[in-house]
């Protein structure tokens, strides 16, 4: 997969000149932080396990609630309320895609069938898209299986969706199977988390590798067996071929993605895919940030 390694620089560069002044953090919490569930015991249990399905907007913002929470401890040292915690990134990540009809699955037909009522937050089923899918449940199983949870791994198993079961998976043993090389990579983040010795900047090395090795493990499965492209709509138009290197050079610039740098970041993501005649910084629906940074 092309990444944009020079996005990074440019990128930070917008940052630092764009921090914003927030005096309450929990503004900056993705849309409909606070109905999820919290804890484990939130969910259902089945035969001793917790069952999950990820394949609805709140029970999945549930699990980074619940990563995100569970993870608090080891920022601590970097700055108060969490907000040096470096997963932020996931959850806001998800919440945009939701909240700005950027993310629009076809595979939409996964949820037909499950249980969907959110009219707050309509585009739901984009969680169905595939690798969506995986940025959440592979960082998740894997934290599950690092033991910071304080749970056993045979605790956790998320839902199927209705059909296309083949392509997914849904506990730590068979994403281990699937998935092995990334769920270590996530498993060496934990690891290092638990260390007093790590500092904020291993920390962020280790968790980029293991985020940039979800996107590339799971993109080759997809691209595989599914269409990727049908993934994304724009403006009411399929998806272009060549552009997703767009989307996915945000996921590959290793900036610090802890929650304000992250919200502010994607303040100036597109909120729509770029079409040919978009040309930055003249695109007149992006705000000036957003042109900015493209
Ligand atoms: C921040 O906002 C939340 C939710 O609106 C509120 O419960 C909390 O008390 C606020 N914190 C501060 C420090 O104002
Ligand atoms: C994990 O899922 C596989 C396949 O569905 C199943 O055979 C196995 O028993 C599950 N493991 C646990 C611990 O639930």
């Amino acid at each position: 997969m092309a990444f944009l390694p020079s996005w990074t620089c440019v990128i930070v560069g917008c940052l630092s000149a764009s921090l914003a002044v927030t005096s309450n953090l929990s503004d900056l919490y993705p849309p409909l932080w606070e109905e999820g569930p919290s804890q484990f015991s939130d969910y259902r249990m089945k035969d001793g396990q917790y069952i999950i399905n990820a394949w609805v907007y709140p029970e999945r913002m549930g699990m980074y609630k619940i990563l995100l929470t569970q993870t608090a401890r080891y920022f601590e040292r970097f700055a108060p309320e969490n907000e040096q915690n470096t997963l932020w990134r996931l959850p806001l990540q998800h919440g945009w895609q939701c909240s700005t009809l950027f993310f629009i699955t076809i595979v939409f037909q996964y949820i037909q069938g499950t249980q969907y009522n959110n009219k707050k937050c309509p585009l739901t089923f984009s969680s169905a898209c595939g690798l969506n899918y995986f940025l959440c449940v592979l960082p998740f199983l894997a934290v599950v299986d690092s033991g910071v949870m304080g749970i056993s791994s045979h605790q956790v198993t998320l839902l199927s969706p209705p059909r296309d079961q083949y392509l997914f998976c849904f506990n730590v043993s068979t994403c281990r199977s699937s998935f092995l090389e990334t769920m270590n990579k996530w498993n060496a983040f934990y690891q290092h988390l638990k260390l007093p010795s790590s500092t904020f900047e291993d920390l962020l090395k280790y968790l980029w590798a293991a985020h940039t090795s979800v996107l590339t493990d799971t993109l080759k499965t997809f691209e595989s067996r599914i269409k990727l492209k049908n993934c994304f709509m724009k403006r009411g138009q399929k998806f272009k071929e060549g552009k997703r290197d767009e989307i996915f050079g945000y996921c590959a610039s290793d900036f610090p993605t802890t929650l304000i740098r992250t919200h502010d970041f994607q303040k100036g993501l597109s909120p729509w895919m770029l079409v040919t005649g978009d040309t930055a910084p003249f695109i007149s629906d992006f705000t000036d940030f957003g042109n900015k940074i493209l």
